[in-house]
């Protein structure tokens, strides 16, 4: 390759791949790829744990069958939004924690738990259990995503055009989110028309903005 192209050669040696340029132009425009990194485990976390969580709070939306809907759009996209970013993760050379356990430790949001004490023998007390208590866990998860993925554009928007591209696709959903969940829970709890703007997705967790390449009809 020639020397004198303006790109042909740089911070890394050639053929050396123990450093990546796509990880080194990060840091020379002032972002720490090794902080961007594990922030991203961080999001990715809560992503996860999210999807898990919102399984059990869809299910205990029984005969709301809208609300079921809205909340397993809003589920199936946090997993998306997992899909999207892990292989960021392993390009800035970091991994996902072998321990499930330190994965949900270290999510950047709290635990959207079903808000009900659950028994000795796992059942949920459901007597108390309400609809609106449910529509306020998931309203406020998704606030946690959208000040998460708002702190990711903020770190990479003049340094890291990849990562924010993935960030500011995830933020548009979750901001999507945050609306269904003030209609819903507006509507639930205080009897006030609060309009999201939006009608559920055409297939349940479409993705619109996130979606990863489909390498099958699961991903
Ligand atoms: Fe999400
Ligand atoms: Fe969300």
């Amino acid at each position: 390759m020639s020397d004198d192209k303006e790109h042909g050669s740089g911070a890394v040696e050639p053929g050396d791949t123990s450093k990546r340029v796509g990880a080194e132009v990060i840091r020379e425009r002032g972002l720490d790829p090794e902080e961007l990194r594990e922030k991203l485990i961080d999001a990715v976390g809560a992503e996860f744990t999210t999807y898990y969580y919102y399984t059990n709070l869809r299910m205990h939306l029984a005969g709301e069958e809208d609300y079921k809907e809205i909340a397993e759009d809003a589920r199936l996209e946090d997993r998306a939004h997992f899909e999207l970013v892990v292989p960021r993760i392993y390009e800035l050379e970091g991994s996902l924690p072998n321990d499930i356990r330190d994965f949900a430790d270290r999510a950047s949001c709290p635990d959207a738990e079903v808000p009900t004490p659950m028994d000795d023998s796992g059942n949920f007390d459901t007597s108390d259990l309400t609809v609106e208590d449910i529509l306020e866990v998931l309203l406020e998860a998704e606030r946690c995503a959208i000040r998460t993925w708002s702190e990711i554009c903020d770190m990479t928007r003049e340094a890291d055009p990849r990562t924010y591209d993935m960030a500011q696709r995830i933020l548009n959903e979750e901001i999507d989110h945050e609306a269904w969940f003030i209609e819903l829970l507006s509507k639930e709890r205080d009897g006030e028309i609060n309009p999201a703007g939006h009608f559920a997705r055409g297939e349940p967790g479409d993705a619109p903005y996130s979606t990863n390449n489909r390498f099958n009809d699961s991903a």
